[in-house]
């Protein structure tokens, strides 16, 4: 994650754009892994900053603030932040806690515990707000794949375009597929269907993350998926513009990618088809951190379709 430069430098510019919040101030840093956002805090004038990591990487952030020679500022702390026991309230959180499709595995209801519990009023959270967008997508290569059941009576003799139905179903499933999206698929303007606020959502808001689209395709294509992103927006002390942390597909690619919603058919589109809709995001019944997306969409005349996504279990797979 270090390595995403788009994450860590949109929040090492944030955390310094941010310094006169920072300065002399004490910060929470939630799940802080190797430490590097309690670093640039410090590096910004924190006063302390309490770096709260629940795993075995919290030795080597000990290791690295060491290295640092910031021992004096920043004090590691193991242990989940539901659990740990800090000496003071604290002026500012900072974390990095987005997931894939922004809540998936994400650890939000960790962080709003933490502003709960330990952020002074008026405190400052970074970031302060999530969207997610939604825009209708063609995926070629998808396409592709599955027109290969045609041509394999060219190529071997032997006709197998029956297969090109049940492979559809296969790769059309409902996992959500975290993927590189590239601009020429998006088929129209994202719309935005969610917006959330670090400082006043509560736990029981995100049990269901809900909104509605609409986007008007630019030209005639056909849709055979919808692409689900987000962005966090950092508070801007002055008149600036506030910076962005984005997953769009239009802009450069992070670690989180896009996450991919396959439909059932393909449904052609021409300029200014409406693709409206609502989406709806919870999370599982087996894992709270575990996300399912469930989408209400309609493509021109064609008839309103429900589709209901959730990631599979990689780990699982991996152990197989
Ligand atoms: C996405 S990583 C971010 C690490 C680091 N802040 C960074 O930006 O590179 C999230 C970290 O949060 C930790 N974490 C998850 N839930 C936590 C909790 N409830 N309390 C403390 N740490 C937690 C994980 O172990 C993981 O190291």
């Amino acid at each position: 994650m270090i390595s995403d430069h788009v994450r860590t430098n949109t929040y090492r510019m944030a955390i310094l754009r941010n310094s006169e919040s920072i300065r002399g101030k004490v910060v929470l840093d939630v799940g802080a892994g190797t430490g590097v956002l309690s670093i640039f805090c410090a590096q910004a004038g924190a006063h302390k900053v309490y770096a709260v990591e629940a795993c075995s990487i919290a030795e080597q952030a000990v290791e690295i603030v060491k290295q640092n020679n910031l021992e004096g500022k920043v004090e590691v702390v193991r242990g989940t932040v539901e659990t740990v026991d800090l000496p003071e309230k604290v002026d500012v959180i900072v974390s990095e806690w987005m997931g894939y499709a922004l809540l998936h595995e994400s650890m939000l209801n960790s962080v709003l515990y933490a502003r709960d519990k330990w952020l002074k009023p008026g405190g400052v959270i970074l970031p302060s707000k999530a969207e997610l967008y939604i825009a209708p997508i063609c995926d070629p290569v998808a396409e592709d794949r599955l027109h290969f059941w045609y041509t394999v009576k060219d190529k071997y003799g032997i006709d197998m375009s029956c297969m090109y139905d049940f492979a559809r179903k296969c790769v059309m499933n409902s996992d959500i597929t975290v993927n590189t999206v590239t601009v020429e698929d998006v088929l129209s303007h994202p719309a935005r269907f969610a917006e959330i606020d670090l400082y006043s959502v509560t736990a029981e808001e995100l049990r269901s993350v809900k909104g509605q689209f609409r986007c008007e395709s630019f030209g005639s294509a056909a849709v055979n998926a919808f692409c689900v992103y987000f962005t966090v927006t950092f508070p801007s002390p002055d008149k600036a513009p506030p910076l962005v942390l984005s997953t769009s597909p239009f802009k450069p690619e992070t670690h989180w990618k896009q996450a991919v919603l396959y439909l059932g058919d393909a449904v052609e589109v021409v300029q200014d088809t409406p693709v409206t809709g609502e989406v709806c995001m919870y999370p599982s019944e087996e894992s709270t951190r575990h996300i399912c997306i469930h989408v209400d969409y309609t493509i021109g005349q064609e008839k309103r379709q429900s589709k209901n996504f959730s990631i599979p279990d990689w780990s699982a797979e991996t152990q197989q």
